[in-house]
């Protein structure tokens, strides 16, 4: 076997889990959450870090309960959460030693990291770090020349001496501390590539050597030389060692799912906000609908990729009411319908007229989305089907072959009107699933 394609099984044998449990809680949190403009504020309004600095001086989350965060991600029917331990403005939620720009030195006085970990862990969930290669707060970072830091342009630091190594020892370092001081890690969502900022450019090599050897069943971002917009090497017949073991598509479900220059579909993960933005934003209450969300989760699952759902907490660490109202919702659906979710994958046959399937072996799921005014049609599934049911409830779903569908005898047929009516409305308006036991 050849290194890289060493590469690939592995990165099979270590993703099996991550693509049964196919559902996961983001989590944006940070000093960004009392501006409340989204996390990228710094950036957007290029605010100094003096001028930062008063958010780091206020920040007092008393309301901070991960262990209600942990109840509510499992209630939804997620079984993996991934949180900032650093965004790209550098405060850390967790207590670093190579730094005094952490949650222990705020208000808090404590490691906020340590807590969430803890209590997702005693949840049953897994346990993922977002971390931020990007550093608006180190002196050693690029600030000048780059393309995203609040200070860009800025003539004050135009000739600044910087010494980019250094900011890499401290990155490489709070890696290590994340990796070494919590226990087993699940997933490391490093983030993002850009620019010149990519691949080697981080130590990629070197950094990957560690994590693995720390963690040697953690999963891992592609964003060490990849972002939302490029999925990166992982897509190559022959991906690097810190090509990632899963792509991480953002605010967008691929066409066709990821698959690979051969063909082969690669691990793959879409991160979606709930309303418009990662961090709590105060004024942003365009929310998508628990139904939105329902069937994105399953078009995900249809496609064998996942689906990582953002919340963003605000300064005192509550989830917005509408973001809990929304996952509950999402909850219920998910406790009568999970079996067609967990452990399931792209179906053999082609995507319907009226909704997706999902397929775990012999078990074809049908997810309706669309009402019909008579017969639904389950095309070449004729004497292919030994039996249907409503996956929420367990009762028969008929299989017939109505009169006005002589014509197309490749297809088999079901009929929520039966037998009284041509016009029904479906028995889940959000979506019905109907378990189709193959022969
Ligand atoms: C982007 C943004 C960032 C967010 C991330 C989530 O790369 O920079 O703010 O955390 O996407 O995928």
């Amino acid at each position: 076997m050849n290194q890289n394609s060493e590469i690939v099984q592995r990165r099979k044998k270590r993703t099996e889990w991550f693509l049964k449990d196919r559902f996961g809680m983001f989590i944006h949190w940070g000093l960004y959450s009392i501006p409340a403009r989204g996390e990228w504020i710094r950036s957007v309004e290029r605010i100094s870090n003096e001028d930062y600095q008063m958010y780091f001086e206020e920040f007092n989350p008393t309301g901070y309960r991960p262990k209600e965060w942990a109840r509510l991600a499992k209630k939804a029917g997620m079984k993996y959460a991934v949180m900032t331990a650093k965004h790209h403005d550098g405060f850390c939620l967790f207590d670093s030693e190579l730094t005094e720009y952490k949650a222990p030195n705020t208000k808090a006085r404590r490691d906020l990291i340590r807590e969430y970990i803890e209590a997702f862990r005693s949840e049953g969930l897994k346990v993922g770090l977002y971390y931020s290669l990007i550093d608006w707060h180190h002196k050693d970072y690029p600030i000048y020349n780059d393309a995203n830091h609040p200070m860009r342009g800025n003539e004050k630091y135009k000739y600044v001496k910087q010494d980019f190594s250094n900011y890499l020892d401290y990155m490489h370092g709070q890696v290590k501390e994340l990796l070494t001081n919590y226990g087993k890690i699940d997933i490391m969502w490093f983030d993002f590539s850009y620019d010149d900022m990519i691949g080697e450019k981080w130590r990629a090599t070197e950094l990957i050597k560690m994590v693995r050897t720390l963690q040697p069943d953690i999963i891992i971002d592609n964003r060490l030389d990849a972002s939302g917009q490029y999925n990166g090497s992982i897509k190559t017949a022959n991906p690097l060692m810190y090509s990632g073991d899963f792509a991480s598509p953002e605010q967008i479900i691929p066409p066709e799912g990821v698959i690979d220059q051969s063909g082969n579909s690669i691990p793959w993960e879409s991160c979606v906000t709930l309303n418009n933005n990662w961090g709590y934003c105060s004024n942003d209450n365009i929310y998508k609908t628990p139904k939105v969300i329902i069937r994105k989760l399953v078009e995900c699952v249809s496609k064998n990729g996942n689906l990582l759902l953002n919340v963003g907490p605000d300064a005192n660490g509550k989830i917005p009411e509408k973001s809990i109202d929304i996952l509950k919702k999402i909850g219920e659906w998910m406790e009568k319908n999970h079996e067609s979710i967990y452990g399931c994958k792209k179906s053999v046959f082609s995507k319907p007229e009226w909704g997706r399937y999902t397929q775990k072996g012999n078990k074809l799921y049908a997810h309706i989305f669309e009402e019909s005014i008579g017969p639904i049609n389950l095309n070449g599934l004729n004497q292919k089907i030994k039996k249907a049911r409503l996956l929420s409830d367990g009762s028969e779903v008929k299989i017939s072959s109505p009169w006005n569908a002589a014509e197309y005898s490749e297809a088999a047929f079901i009929n929520f009107g039966e037998p009284y009516h041509f016009s029904f409305s479906l028995p889940d308006e959000m979506d019905t699933v109907v378990e189709l036991e193959l022969i």
